[in-house]
């Protein structure tokens, strides 16, 4: 089968092309920006550009779009929020207009679990007192009155947006909210990556607060894999949670990257503009929908998986110095 990435040339979507590539299928990465390394087909296009969109998926993306490009930085979400409303919203009403014109099969949206942050109850003080956890799942309720953060409501409007589609022009979408994922090619400002950039250059590393916060981290290949479940019949018109598969702390994170990363030094801070994030305390969000339709969990140990990160990390740091010799 035949499809288009956008945003194939970051973090997550090079995965994606990658997984799909070896279950057989033929993709078309669609990114205003060259990937570092690639040996697929490659079309420089905002998506913002309706014109080239239609005509690309036409060509090559009849069978699916997998629509993952945006600013995905939440930091520079806040920074600016009219160009982030601009790329994620304009953007996505763009790839699902040009969907719909090049009759698409079906667009699969990259979300977050952040939309989680405009549910309720993400935190009750009583369940946490008692050290209960209540799971959430796609059909938590959320609140007009937000996710707290420019991001978020960027997300929300994009998923919004799929329904509209769908009910109004039949153009059939999959959900996929995604937890905090890690792997090779992460970008500057992840947790783990702004981790091992201080440890090359011998700062310390730093956590916020006491490194007791907790994160569901999820390894990048094992969230690209669901990509490729989520073409089954099944998952047409459904929303999908990918969340990381345990509670691991910072700490605990920063000891296992310790375990690869000798000498590693560690710095308590507080940070200011990490505000509007999902924090959840007596909440977690769940798989089960994952696992019982696609068959989808995640299998990587955080071990394993940071290992791995620190290998590519080993690699690229060879070839940039190589590069500027
Ligand atoms: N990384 C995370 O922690 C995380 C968590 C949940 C959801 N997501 C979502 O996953 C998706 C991918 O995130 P990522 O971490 O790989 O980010 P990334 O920045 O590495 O990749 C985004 C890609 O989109 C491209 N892009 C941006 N604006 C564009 C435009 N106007 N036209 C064409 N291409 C454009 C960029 O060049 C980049 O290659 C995003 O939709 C993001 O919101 C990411």
């Amino acid at each position: 089968m035949s499809y288009v990435v956008t945003g194939g040339s970051g973090f997550i979507g090079s995965h994606v092309i990658d997984a799909l590539t070896n279950a057989g299928h033929t993709v078309t990465n669609l990114d205003i920006r060259e990937a570092e390394t690639s040996a697929h087909r490659y079309v420089k296009a905002d998506i913002r550009d309706l014109k080239v969109l239609t005509d690309i998926f036409s060509h090559h993306g009849r069978d699916g779009v997998f629509h993952i490009a945006a600013i995905a930085d939440a930091r520079e979400a806040l920074l600016d929020p009219i160009k982030t409303m601009e790329v994620n919203i304009t953007g996505t009403a763009c790839v699902l207009e040009a969907a719909r014109r090049a009759q698409v099969a079906r667009v699969i949206l990259a979300s977050t679990v952040w939309y989680y942050n405009a549910a309720n109850h993400t935190h009750d003080p009583e369940r946490s007192a008692k050290g209960e956890v209540r799971y959430l799942d796609e059909n938590e309720p959320i609140s007009p009155q937000g996710g707290g953060h420019i991001y978020t409501t960027s997300k929300i409007a994009s998923e919004v947006l799929c329904h509209d589609f769908q009910r109004l022009y039949g153009l059939d979408f999959t959900i996929l909210r995604y937890g905090i994922p890690y792997g090779p090619k992460m970008w500057p400002g992840l947790v783990l990556r702004s981790f091992l950039e201080c440890a090359s250059s011998g700062m310390p590393i730093r956590i916020f607060g006491d490194g007791s916060a907790v994160r569901r981290f999820l390894y990048v290949e094992d969230l690209a894999k669901a990509h490729v479940l989520a073409l089954k019949e099944v998952a047409r018109n459904q929303i999908y949670n990918l969340e990381g598969e345990r509670d691991v702390t910072v700490k605990e994170l920063a000891e296992t990257l310790a375990k690869f990363v000798p000498n590693l030094k560690v710095e308590h801070v507080v940070d200011v503009s990490r505000r509007g994030e999902l924090k959840l305390q007596s909440v977690a969000i769940s798989n089960k929908k994952a696992w019982r339709e696609l068959g989808w969990s995640p299998t990587t140990e955080l071990e394993e998986g940071v290992r791995r990160v620190v290998e590519w990390w080993h690699k690229k740091e060879t070839m940039d110095v190589t590069c500027t010799k």
